[in-house]
Parts: C-alpha cells; sequence; structure tokens
C-alpha cells in the first residue's frame, strides 16, 4: 500500500448517516481499484450524544481531529434541540477552530436533469464563501429584555486580512477555471463593510489583472443567477452572501440533494471538512429515500483534495452518468431508493 488518508467520518443525524454510508462504500471501491488506503475514524457525535452527555462533541473533539487528514460529516439537525446548539456545538467550532475559511460550493448541470430553469445549459459555477467571519460573528447582545425598548444588535466583522485571503483563494481558482470572478458586494446600502469588501477585493484584483473581474450587487446577483446563471463562473462572497447565494445556485440546477461542499483549510495547517449542504431532513429520515449523490460528490472533493484527483474524477463522472441516465432517486423524479442509488453508483464504478 503506497498511501493511506485518515478520515474521520461524522455522519451526525437524520439523513446523514444513510447517505454517508453510501459515500463510503464508493469510496472504499475506488482506493482498492487505484491502489490507495482510507483508514475511517468513526465519531458518533450529534444530537444522539448531545441527549445522552449533554455536548455534542466530548471536550476532546477537535483534538482528535486535528490527527485526521479530512473530516468527512452528514449532517446534524434534530426537531427538539435548537439549531444554536446542533450547529454551534460541532459544525461551527470545526470549521473556525481548524481554520476553514473558504467554503466551497459548486453548483454544475449534467444533462437529463430537469431543474426549475428553462435554459440550464451550460450551468457550471462555484461559489467561494467566505467561512470564518463576516455577518456570522458572535459580536452583539439582546438588550433590555422583556421590556418595550428591548433591541438585538449584531455586527459583522470584515478584516483586511479575511478578504484578502477569501478573494486570493477565488483568484487562483478562477485561473485554473475560465478566468472570470464575480465579487458579490452591497456597498450601496451596507456602507463601511462593503466599501470595505471591495476596496480590498479591487487591490486583490489589481495583483491578478490577467482574471477578468466583476462587482455585482446581491440583489442583481440574486436575479442573475436565475436569470443568465451561465454568465458566471468564480463568485467569491462575504458568509452570509454566500450561504444565500449558494442554496440558490443549488437549486437552479435540480436538487438540494445534489449540492456538495468542501469547508478548506488552504494552507493545511489543520484538516479540510467535507459535507453535503442538505440538513438531516427530518422529515423523509429512516425511509431510506435520501438522495445519497450530494454527500457522494462531496466525497469527490474530498478526494481531490487529499491528492486522490484520479479518483475524484471517476467520482464525479460516475455521478454524472447516473444523473445522465436518469438512474436517479425520487427527489429528481427517478425511482431508486438510496440503496438502489448506491447499487447503481457502484456498478458504474466498477464498469
Ligand atoms: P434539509 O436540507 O434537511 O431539508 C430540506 C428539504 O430538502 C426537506 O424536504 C428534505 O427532505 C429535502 N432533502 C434534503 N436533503 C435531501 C436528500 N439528500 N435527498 C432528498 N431530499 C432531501 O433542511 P431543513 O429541513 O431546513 O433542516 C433540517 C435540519 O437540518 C435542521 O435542524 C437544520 O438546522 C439542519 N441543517 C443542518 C445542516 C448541516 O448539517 N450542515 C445544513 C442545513 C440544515
Ligand atoms: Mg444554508
Amino acid at each position: 500500500m503506497t498511501r493511506t488518508h485518515r478520515i474521520a467520518s461524522i455522519p451526525g443525524d437524520g439523513i446523514g448517516p444513510e447517505v454517508v454510508d453510501v459515500a463510503r462504500s464508493a469510496v472504499d471501491l475506488l482506493a482498492q481499484q487505484e491502489g490507495f488506503g482510507i483508514d475511517w475514524i468513526d465519531f458518533d457525535w450529534g444530537s444522539e450524544f448531545y441527549r445522552r452527555y449533554g455536548r455534542m462533541m466530548p471536550e476532546s473533539g477537535l483534538d482528535e481531529l486535528a490527527e485526521t487528514d479530512a473530516i468527512f460529516f452528514g449532517a446534524v439537525g434534530a426537531p427538539d434541540i435548537s439549531d444554536a446548539v446542533t450547529l454551534w456545538g460541532l459544525l461551527i467550532p470545526i470549521r473556525r477552530e481548524f481554520g476553514q475559511y473558504v467554503n466551497l460550493r459548486p453548483a454544475k448541470h449534467v444533462d437529463g436533469l430537469a431543474g426549475p430553469l428553462k435554459n440550464p445549459d451550460g450551468i457550471d459555477l462555484i461559489i467561494v464563501r467566505e467561512n470564518s467571519e463576516g455577518e456570522y460573528s458572535e459580536l452583539g447582545g439582546r438588550f433590555g429584555r422583556g421590556t418595550p425598548q428591548e433591541f438585538a444588535s449584531q455586527d459583522a466583522v470584515f478584516s483586511r486580512h479575511g478578504i484578502e485571503r477569501i478573494t486570493t483563494y477565488a483568484a487562483h481558482l478562477a485561473r485554473k477555471r475560465s478566468g472570470r470572478i464575480t465579487s458579490v458586494t452591497k456597498s450601496n446600502g451596507i456602507i463601511h463593510s462593503m466599501t470595505f469588501w471591495d476596496e480590498v477585493v479591487n487591490e486583490i484584483a489589481a495583483e491578478h489583472d490577467d482574471l477578468t473581474w466583476r462587482s455585482v450587487l446581491v440583489d442583481a446577483m440574486s436575479a442573475e443567477l436565475v436569470l443568465k446563471p451561465q454568465s458566471h463562473d468564480v463568485i467569491v462572497c462575504s458568509n452570509l452572501f454566500g450561504d444565500i447565494l449558494s442554496d440558490l445556485a443549488s437549486a437552479t440546477i435540480g436538487s438540494l440533494g445534489l449540492a456538495a461542499s468542501g469547508n478548506i483549510n488552504p494552507e493545511r495547517t489543520a484538516p479540510s471538512m467535507f459535507e453535503s449542504v442538505h440538513g438531516s431532513a427530518p422529515d423523509i429520515a429512516g425511509q431510506g429515500i435520501a438522495n445519497p449523490l450530494a454527500q457522494v460528490s462531496s466525497a469527490a472533493m474530498m478526494l481531490d483534495h487529499l491528492g486522490e484527483q484520479s479518483a475524484a474524477k471517476r467520482l464525479n463522472d460516475a455521478v454524472d452518468s447516473m444523473l445522465r441516465s436518469g438512474q436517479v432517486t425520487q427527489d429528481l423524479g427517478g425511482s431508486l431508493d438510496t440503496k438502489g442509488a448506491e447499487e447503481a453508483l457502484l456498478a458504474v464504478l466498477s464498469q
């Protein structure tokens, strides 16, 4: 065995374990075929763990994860536990402590896939979302609780360092793709942080003047993603704008059940984390009908990050081939259940 990757597996809640199982079988098969090793390290963290121990993960959780090469994450979220507990007790600490300041969320149209758009041909974009600061900050508070004067305040935090590094990452990515890059802003309304964002983005753009840069207001951008998504390739945005626009972008190609993502530490000083964009889907959990392809595509992003480009490409091609031939689950109008999708995927990979 030439090389072995140590992967932390955190399936989490709801459909998380159902879709992680499928993706892991595909990765194991690819590892065997391509001659590398995968050492899965299982963590049963999530809402069940919380009900038992009052925490989403043990106190030593982050230290245990720090020893691994990557983290493969399903979903968290349970109807009876606040999202503030589940997300801020597990997912957000991992993103922040491990310097995963890039959140990559691709959206690509594949022939044969019916989405809500009349003309989805040629949609192939990737959202580069700032993942560590911005609007999702802990600065602020509630004041005058219970009084008629009660108010809440939440400060957005934008640092020069934070804007520079996310924009630079997006620029390098754009150079590997079409050379087109769009910065999303709202400097006509958010006059302090977003004008700062524009200024720093312009400085980075000047250092990468071989690329074609555009700056688009977030409101106009949401319309463009519906009306002419093909005009965009790499899209760099703040934490909040990226969160919203990536759901919109994934909806244009068909289903949340297809949207993959990576939380990347580009300097590789700590593991990166790969996860489907969708949540734990309590409405369909346990029925065996979840679409596993978002989790599978997230595994492909992970393999690419680990340097297994050939395996990553084969996995992406296998997903495309299933979509093209209509071997899909019910959310995409197909007839397969999760197990059936797994069998179809492994069959494509074995051809
Ligand atoms: P969701 O993504 O879990 O589900 C939204 C809708 O899409 C549901 O109707 C669901 O059945 C469907 N869906 C999602 N993934 C699917 C798949 N793979 N195959 C077929 N259908 C699929 O979002 P929702 O319902 O807003 O949130 C449920 C829980 O998940 C909440 O507790 C939420 O906080 C959490 N959540 C966790 C995330 C994470 O772990 N990264 C991300 C988003 C939500
Ligand atoms: Mg979201």
